[in-house]
C-alpha cells in the first residue's frame, strides 16, 4: 500500500467570548496556516491545542478552566507531543499564574500578541516552553491589515481596540489595554481589498466602536460616510457602541449612509440613574432614551438591541423596577442580560454587597420575562413584511432543509429552497416573514435581490 505522507499539521482552537475574540482567532488560524496547520474539529487528532478565552463573567472563566483540565488527561494519556497554549483575556491577565499553576500548558499569550503567534509555537517545537508572551506596546500605531482564513461575503473589520472607560464592573480595560484607533485611511484600503475577494458586509468592530478616531482627530460618522461610499459593499454594520459616545453627526450618519444596517446595539446596562453612577457609565436613563428617540427618528426602520446587568452590589428593589421601567419604554428587539459578576481589580469588585444571590436570580428571570413579552409584541409587527438576508448557511429542521441569513435589522430569518439542491450561500434574497417570535424567525422566499 502507498504510505500517505501527511505534510499539514492540525490545530484545534476553542474560542469564548465576544466577537472581536472570535475575530482574533479567525487571524490567528490564518496565521498557523502559513506554518501549514489546518484547522481539526476532532481534538484528539491535534498537534497543537488553543483556547482563547474570554474574562468577562466568572462563568466564561470556569468553561474555559474545566476545557483545561479535560486537556490535561488527553495530553498525559493519549498525545504527549501535543503542543497546548492559552490566548486572549485570561491569558492577557493571569497568564503568568496559569504558566506556573498547570503543567500541560506550553505558552500563553496576551490580545496584543496574536501576530507573534507563529513565533511562539515555533519556540515550542525547538524544545522551548513554559513561557508568555503578553506586552503592550502603548506607543506603536494601531495599523493591522484584516485577515480571512475562509472566503465568504461577509468581513469583520477591526478599527479600535482596547477600551479607555473602566465602567467599574468590567475586566476589558485590563485585558485589552487602552484605545487605540486605526487610521480611516488604512481601514479603507483594507476595506477595498476585502470587496476584491468577494466580500459585500462589513461590521466594523471595537470594544468601544463609537470612541474610534480621536487620537488621529477622525470621526467615527466620517468614518462611516467613506465606507458607506465604497463601490461593491452592499451593507455596513458596526459594534459596539457606547451611549456616551453616540453625537449627533453619528446620529446622521443612520439617515444618510443607505449601506448602514437598520440595526443599533447600544448597551444601556441598567435604567436606574443611581446605578449607572456607580458603574462609571456617564449617561443617565432620560438621556439614553433621547438618544433612541432621535435615532429612531433618523432612521424609523432601526432596531435597538442592549445588554442589561442586574444586581449590581446593593441594587436596591427600586432601583431594579428603574431597569423595568426603562425596558418597556425603549422597547429593545432583543437583549443579552446578565447578573452581575465581580471582575477581580475592578472597581465594584470591592463593594460589600448585601444583595442575596437569590434575589439577583429573580431579578434576572423577571428582566428576561418581561423582556419576552415586549420581543412578541414588537415581532409581531415584522410579520408580512419584506426583508433582504444575506445567505449565512443552511441546516435542517424536523427534516426540512432550510437556508438562513440576517435581516438589515440583524434578525436571523428561515426560509424553505424551491429546491433541496438550491445553492443560495452568500447570495441576497428577499422573503416575507411568515412568523416572528423571539427566538426564530420563518420567511417564504420571493426571490434573489434585484
Ligand atoms: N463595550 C461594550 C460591552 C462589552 S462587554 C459596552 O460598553 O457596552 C459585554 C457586556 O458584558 C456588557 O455590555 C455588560 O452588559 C456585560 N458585562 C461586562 N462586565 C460584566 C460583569 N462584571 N458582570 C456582568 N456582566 C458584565
Ligand atoms: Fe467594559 Fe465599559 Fe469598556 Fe464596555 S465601555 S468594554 S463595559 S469598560
Ligand atoms: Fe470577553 Fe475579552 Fe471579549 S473579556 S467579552 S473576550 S474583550
Amino acid at each position: 500500500m502507498k504510505k500517505i505522507i501527511e505534510s499539514s499539521k492540525k490545530v484545534w482552537i476553542k474560542t469564548f467570548g465576544c466577537q472581536m475574540n472570535y475575530h482574533d482567532t479567525e487571524r490567528i488560524l490564518s496565521n498557523l496556516s502559513e506554518l501549514n496547520y489546518e484547522l481539526s474539529k476532532n481534538i484528539e487528532e491535534a498537534d497543537l491545542i488553543l483556547f482563547n478565552t474570554c474574562a468577562i463573567r466568572d462563568l466564561a472563566n470556569s468553561k474555559f478552566y474545566s476545557s483545561l483540565g479535560e486537556v490535561k488527561v488527553l495530553k498525559k494519556r493519549e498525545n504527549k507531543s501535543v503542543i497546548v497554549g492559552v490566548g486572549g483575556c485570561v491569558a492577557q491577565i493571569e497568564g503568568n499564574d496559569l504558566i506556573k499553576k498547570y503543567k500541560h500548558l506550553d505558552f500563553a499569550f496576551g490580545t496584543d500578541q496574536i501576530d507573534n503567534i507563529n513565533k511562539m509555537v515555533e519556540r515550542v517545537q525547538n524544545g522551548d516552553s513554559k513561557f508568555i508572551y503578553d506586552s503592550y506596546d502603548p506607543s506603536q500605531d494601531y495599523s493591522i491589515e484584516t485577515k480571512i482564513i475562509n472566503k465568504s461575503p461577509q468581513a469583520f473589520v477591526n478599527i479600535i481596540k482596547g477600551c479607555n472607560n473602566f465602567c467599574t464592573y468590567c475586566i476589558v480595560p485590563f485585558s485589552r489595554g487602552r484605545e487605540k484607533s486605526r487610521r480611516s485611511s488604512e481601514i479603507l484600503s483594507d476595506i477595498k481589498n476585502l470587496i476584491a475577494t468577494g466580500v459585500q458586509e462589513v461590521t466594523l468592530l471595537g470594544q468601544n466602536v463609537n470612541a474610534f478616531g480621536k487620537e488621529n482627530n477622525e470621526r467615527f460618522s466620517d468614518l462611516l460616510l467613506a465606507v458607506n461610499d465604497l463601490i461593491g459593499l452592499k451593507r455596513l454594520r458596526y459594534t459596539t457602541s457606547h451611549p456616551y459616545f453616540i453625537s449627533d453627526d453619528l446620529i446622521k450618519a443612520h439617515s444618510t449612509c443607505d449601506k448602514l444596517s437598520d440595526h443599533l446595539h447600544l448597551p444601556v446596562q441598567s435604567g436606574s440613574d443611581s446605578v449607572l453612577k456607580r458603574m462609571g457609565r456617564r449617561y443617565t436613563s432620560s438621556h439614553y432614551l433621547e438618544i433612541l428617540e432621535k435615532i429612531r427618528e433618523a432612521n424609523p426602520r432601526i432596531v435597538i438591541t442592549s445588554d442589561i446587568i442586574v444586581g449590581f452590589p446593593n441594587e436596591t428593589e427600586n432601583e431594579f423596577l428603574e431597569t423595568i421601567s426603562l425596558l418597556e419604554k425603549a422597547r429593545f428587539d432583543s437583549i443579552y442580560s446578565y447578573k452581575f459578576s465581580p471582575r477581580p481589580g475592578t472597581v465594584a469588585e470591592k463593594i460589600v454587597d448585601e444583595l442575596l444571590m437569590s434575589e439577583k436570580s429573580k431579578r434576572l428571570q423577571t428582566v428576561q420575562q418581561i423582556q419576552e413579552k415586549i420581543q412578541v409584541e414588537i415581532r409581531s409587527s415584522f410579520v408580512g413584511s419584506k426583508a433582504t438576508l444575506l445567505v449565512e448557511g443552511a441546516g435542517r429542521m424536523r427534516g426540512v432543509k432550510k437556508w438562513k441569513g440576517r435581516s438589515s435589522c440583524n434578525r436571523l430569518i428561515h426560509f424553505v429552497p424551491p429546491s433541496e439542491n438550491d445553492d443560495f450561500l452568500g447570495k441576497w434574497v428577499d422573503v416575507e416573514v411568515l412568523s416572528a417570535t423571539p427566538f426564530s424567525c420563518q420567511g417564504s422566499l420571493i426571490g434573489l435581490t434585484c
